[in-house]
Order: structure tokens, then sequence, then C-alpha cells
């Protein structure tokens, strides 16, 4: 059996919970990553028999039995992953009944996942829907999202107009948009069948007041998802105050658009 904390799913987890904490959007035990793993990757570190213990999840995840995720634990600091994966981090699998999640590793001190795993398996279940490739959802707070949020209207088609005015990439990167809830209490079912709903549409959610959520095929998908949405927010905190003399026209969004040759949300543009 190969050593589990030299696996390159654990090295990745490590490497992008520390360079979220460094720019600054996951304060304190803020944000939470689900990264889905390979079973037959798993199997070469850890033995898929061992269930070290179960965990009820509070609700019926039927879609994602048998399926096998690493999962920052609830009240973790980003910070502390990468010296301490074992307690910070956790591999579990949904049981046969759709609401037990089985530790196959980490969670070492007796913790448990993150309290945000119903936003984060709703969400995967509802992204696989629409994308049989998807395997991450990262919920973060990245600073001047969250500052938008209260200056901005917080309508769907108006942030995303908005976001994709600030950057020329931005309607290239994500062109289905950015879907928005109001603010709810977080850690609830609630919130996570709110966000699993939008993410049928979109891979990226913000959560009013409170952060933002990504998904996508690796690592690195949901978080340069985030991380373009989150330059845009900065673009647009920077000069919202100040006389906009120069801005990218709709038209240039949608030439952009074409010749990237991205499936882009017409009805977000005003042609
Ligand atoms: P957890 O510590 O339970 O992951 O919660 C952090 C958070 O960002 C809540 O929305
Ligand atoms: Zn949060």
């Amino acid at each position: 059996m190969k050593n589990i904390l030299e696996a390159p799913f654990v090295e990745e987890m490590k490497k992008i919970t520390a360079n979220m904490y460094r720019l600054g959007w996951d304060e304190r035990n803020g944000g939470n990553i689900s990264y889905m793993l390979d079973e037959k990757e798993v199997a070469e570190y850890l033995d898929l028999n061992n269930v070290i213990r179960t965990i009820p999840t509070g609700f019926g995840a039927k879609e994602l039995i048998g399926k096998i995720f690493i999962v920052t634990g609830t009240g973790k600091y980003f910070k502390n992953v990468e010296y301490d994966p074992e307690n910070n981090l956790g591999i579990i699998r949904i049981a046969e009944d759709g609401k037990t999640a089985e530790l196959l590793w980490g969670y070492a001190d007796g913790g448990k996942f993150t309290s945000e795993l119903p936003a984060h398996l709703m969400s995967h279940i509802s992204r696989l829907s629409v994308d049989p490739e998807n395997r991450v959802v990262i919920h973060s707070h990245p600073t001047n999202t969250l500052a938008m949020n209260y200056v901005h209207e917080l309508d769907e088609k108006k942030f995303t107009h908005t976001l994709w005015e600030m950057c020329t990439e931005c309607i290239v990167v994500f062109p289905d948009g950015v879907g928005v809830l109001p603010w709810m209490l977080c850690g609830t079912n609630e919130i996570g069948e709110a966000t699993a709903e939008k993410m049928k549409e979109f891979r990226l959610v913000i959560w009013a007041m409170h952060g933002i959520y990504g998904a996508g095929k690796n690592l690195d998908e949901a978080f340069g998802l985030i991380e373009t949405v989150e330059k845009a927010a900065q673009i647009y905190m920077l000069t919202s105050h100040l006389p906009r003399i120069n801005t990218i026209k709709d038209k240039d969004m949608q030439i952009l658009a074409e010749a990237f040759g991205v499936e882009y949300r017409k009805d977000f543009l005003n042609l």
C-alpha cells in the first residue's frame, strides 16, 4: 500500500488550501472543498474495506452511493491543511443507505466533514447531471466578491453583466454566468438544496454577503472560476466609485464569446 500522505490528491488539497488562505479568501475556518476521487486510485493508498467510523450526513444522496470524496473538515483552518492533512481533511465514501458517510481516512482528532456538506454533495449531484466530468466543488469567502455583494444589486443578470464588463476574459471563462442566492442560513439542507438548484444552470453561485461556490472537473477549474470572478469584483471595487469613462460594450462581449466559441447567456446581454 502506498503512503496516503504522498497521494497526488492529498498534495493537491494541501496546495490549493494554502494558496486560497494566502489570497485572503479563507480566513479562520472559512471555506470548504469536496473533491470526488477515483476508487481505483484511492485503493492504491487505502484499504477500502476498512471503515474507521460512520458519520450521518443528515440528508439523502442516493445518486452518490459508493462515491468517494476528500473533504475539508468542519471548523478546520485552510492555513493548517498543508502541515496537518490527517486532522484537517477526511476521505469519505457515501454508504449504501445514501445517508451515511463512511470515513476511510482523516479527521484523525475525531472531527468530521464540513458543515456545508449538504451544499457540496447536492451540488455534485446537480453538476454531474449536466456534466458527467464534474469532480470538484469549492466554497470560499473571496474579499472583493463579498464586498461587491454590499454595493451591487443581487440580481443574476445584472451581477453577471457587471462582472463580464470588468475583464475581457470574463465572458469566455464563465459564459454561463453567476447564479445568486439571497442571504440564507448556512450549513443547512435548505441552502444546500437552493445551491444545487442553481448549480444545474451555473458553475458559480454567490451566497449573498457570505461567499461563493464554484464547480469544475478538477481543482484548477473550480478555483480558476472563482479566481476570475474575484479579479473582476476587485476591478469593480477599485472603480465603481469613480466616473466610468470606458467600458467593454455588450457588442464587444458578443464578439468575444463568438470568437472563442463559448455558449453564453445571451439573455444576460442587452443587445
Ligand atoms: P466549515 O468549517 O464547517 O467548513 O464552515 C466554514 C464555512 O465557510 C461555512 O460556510
Ligand atoms: Zn462559508
